[in-house]
Order: structure tokens, then C-alpha cells, then sequence
């Protein structure tokens, strides 16, 4: 089978929610992923047995040149969302974490102007490029932190923010942000920039270390303890993983006058949550309590981030449309139905990584 569609990452969270729109949709999907994530096998699985004709595996790294260019071979779009994805990874091997993040994206990137195809392609950029965020002013209420300007208040962040990489994690995938970019500029490729902020939905596999939606779910309706990090007044948009897809899907078809540009994407205003707002919504949801412990603040955690995502919604007319009650109602019913609560699943380990800490909201 000749994909049309590659998705690097594929059997990941967003990867696997991609393959299904797109092969419901009848087309061609290649998938390349090394399977690096613990739960990337059971997505991958359970794809190519919902599409048994329109999913091609190819098992490899991005850190592998031979393998991507035989990927990239005769494809018209590539969604580039394989990564190392956890900042605490990032913080105990830095190396590995720049050769997947960095050094993979400039394997895609050389990849794709290689090809006689001249695929486009998305990238899966990360609201970390913005760092710290510490000069926003907050004020600490009851259950969240909230900007103290307005603006920022009413629309959150927005594209025109400086650069400031924040921990391995950022300076990597800020590395790979800024080379897609410049490939647009420098080859006339056909290149987009998503920094996204909190995506959650069906098939994440979340844990203490990236996914903290779907971990505390998962915890909640497993009994297991989670712990806060800080005062839980953290706050961040969150955005249903349908939406996601809906935005990347409309970046592709205008991907023509988008090339060369980067879009905040998440939930927005609209759409924030604190880690405190998160528990008392799964309470609420599954309609137990949960069992918290806290723990001091982690480094580098921000206390708000917000995506602005006026920018990609002018350009395309997108919005986010699921709110988060109905959000987090699929993603628990997505856990009861397909899943028995099961021990947490942690990050399977690059070659290389030495140890992974523990952390919440990373992103
Ligand atoms: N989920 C979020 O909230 C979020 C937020 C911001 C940015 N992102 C970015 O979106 C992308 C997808 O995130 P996700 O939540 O689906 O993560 P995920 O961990 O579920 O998916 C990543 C996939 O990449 C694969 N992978 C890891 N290392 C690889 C390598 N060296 N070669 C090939 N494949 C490899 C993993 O096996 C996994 O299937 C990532 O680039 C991530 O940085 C995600």
C-alpha cells in the first residue's frame, strides 16, 4: 500500500486520533513510530483493526535517516508529531531528547525536500517555546491563578510573545519550531507551526509525566493516589483532541497561504482549567473522591498559560466546539469502556535515558 498521508507518531495519542479521522475518511495513512510510548502498541492495534485496508506501519525512529526518507517516499502530506515528549525526560537526558526532537525533525524536514512528492507538513510545536511566562502578573484566587491584565485575562497568549526555551524539552522542541519555519523560508516548503497547549481525548495514554488529564482520570476511576504539585491554582487551556484534529485538518487544506507561519492552538479562554478545577470536575464526573497528595512546585512549571488562538481562527474559521464537561465525559467513558483501570503506564525508555522523575502539568 502507497500511504498518501504520513503521520510520525502515529500510534501516539494525536497520532491515532489523526490515522482515524483520516482513514474514516478513506484514505491512505503510513504511520512511522518506534513505539517508544507505553500504550503506542494498543493504538496502533486497535487502527488497523477499525481500518484494516488504509493503516501501514512502519516501525522505525526518526532518528533513523534511511528509515524517514523511505517513509516520506511518495507522500503528499506529513503530520510530524513523533517525539520525546516529557519535559522530566528531558531533564534527566537531554542528549536523547535533542536527537528525537531536533535532530528527527531535521530528518523529516530533510526528508520531505528530498522528495520528488514535495509533501507538506504540520508540525506539533509545544507552548513551552514561550517559557516561564513570570513576568505575567497574577492574581491567586480561590481555586486558580488568574492574569492580572485584561487582555491577557480575555485572550491569553498569543504568537507575538517572545521566544524564551524553557528546559531541554523547549530548547528542543523550539529548535525543531524555528527549522520548520525556516524550511518555508529557505526551501519553499510547504511548512506550519502548531504550539499547542493541553490536549486530551480517547486514546491517551497519560501519566505523571505528560497527559496529566488523562492520568488524574485514569487515577480517579483506578483509585489510585495523584499527587499536586504546588497549590494546584496552575491553570492552562485544555483542548479536546477532536478539535485538534479538526484544526490540523483545516491547516492541511490551507496549508497553500498558512506555509511558513506558527499558530498557538488549545482550548482558549473559554476552555482553562486548574489542576484543583480538574479534580472537583472528574469528582463530579465519576462520582467519587479522589486521592490526592501534594508535593512541592516542580521547576519550570507554569503557574498560567492560556493559548490565544485568535490568529488561527481568523485565518481558517476555526473554533473550539466541545466544552469541557463533554470533553472529559468521552474521555471517561473512553476509559470505562476500553479500558479496566490498569496500573499507571509509564514512559518506555529511548536508548540512552537514565532515569525518568516524576512531574504533573507539563504542558
Ligand atoms: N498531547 C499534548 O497535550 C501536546 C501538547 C503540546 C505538544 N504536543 C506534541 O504533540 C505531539 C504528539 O503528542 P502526543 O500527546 O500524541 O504524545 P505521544 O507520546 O502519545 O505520541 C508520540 C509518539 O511518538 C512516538 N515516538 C517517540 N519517540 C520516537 C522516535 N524517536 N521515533 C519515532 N517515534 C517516536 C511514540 O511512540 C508515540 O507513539 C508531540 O510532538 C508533542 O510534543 C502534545
Amino acid at each position: 500500500m502507497t500511504g498518501r498521508i504520513l503521520i510520525t507518531g502515529g500510534a501516539g495519542f494525536v497520532g491515532t486520533n489523526v490515522a482515524k479521522r483520516l482513514a474514516g475518511a478513506g484514505m491512505n495513512v503510513r504511520i512511522l513510530d518506534s513505539l517508544a510510548r507505553a500504550g503506542s502498541e494498543e493504538n496502533v492495534d486497535w487502527l488497523r483493526e477499525a481500518f484494516p485496508d488504509r493503516i501501514e506501519l512502519i516501525e522505525a525512529d526518526v532518528r533513523d535517516v534511511d528509515a524517514v526518507r523511505a517513509a516520506v517516499d511518495g507522500i503528499e502530506h506529513v503530520y510530524h508529531l513523533a517525539a520525546q515528549v516529557a519535559v522530566t525526560t528531558s531533564l534527566s537526558d537531554p542528549s536523547t531528547d535533542f536527537s528525537v526532537n531536533a535532530r528527527g525533525t531535521l530528518n523529516v524536514l530533510e526528508a520531505v525536500r528530498a522528495s520528488p512528492s514535495s509533501p507538506s507538513l504540520i508540525f506539533s510545536s509545544t507552548n513551552k517555546v514561550y517559557g516561564g511566562l513570570s513576568d505575567i502578573d497574577l492574581v491567586e484566587c480561590a481555586m486558580r491563578y488568574a492574569p492580572k491584565d485584561e487582555r491577557v485575562r480575555a485572550n491569553g497568549i498569543p504568537e507575538t510573545r517572545a521566544l524564551d526555551f524553557h528546559a531541554p524539552y523547549g530548547c528542543s522542541k523550539g529548535a525543531a519550531d524555528q527549522y520548520v519555519l525556516d524550511y518555508a523560508r529557505s526551501f519553499g516548503l510547504r511548512t506550519l507551526v502548531m504550539r499547542m497547549s493541553c490536549i486530551y481525548g480517547p486514546h491517551q495514554h497519560g501519566n505523571e509525566d505528560q497527559g496529566w488529564v488523562a492520568h488524574f482520570v485514569r487515577s480517579a476511576l483506578a483509585s489510585e493516589t495523584v499527587t499536586v504539585y504546588g497549590d494546584g491554582k496552575q491553570v492552562r487551556d485544555v483542548l479536546f483532541v477532536e478539535d485538534l484534529v479538526n484544526a490540523f485538518e483545516l491547516a492541511r487544506s490551507n496549508i497553500g497561504e498558512l506555509s511558513g507561519r506558527a499558530f498557538n492552538l488549545g482550548g482558549g479562554a473559554e476552555n482553562t482549567l486548574s489542576v484543583l478545577e480538574l479534580i472537583e470536575e472528574v469528582e463530579r464526573i465519576t462520582g467519587g473522591s479522589m486521592q490526592v497528595s501534594t508535593d512541592a512546585w516542580r521547576v519550570g512549571d507554569q503557574r498560567y498559560y492560556v493559548s490565544d488562538t485568535r490568529r488561527f481562527g481568523q485565518a481558517t474559521g476555526w473554533r473550539a466546539d466541545v466544552a469541557l464537561p463533554d470533553g472529559l465525559s468521552a474521555l471517561v467513558r473512553w476509559f470505562e469502556d476500553a479500558h479496566a483501570p490498569q496500573a499507571s503506564a509509564p514512559m518506555r525508555r529511548h536508548a540512552g535515558d537514565r532515569s525518568v522523575a516524576a512531574g504533573a502539568l507539563q504542558r
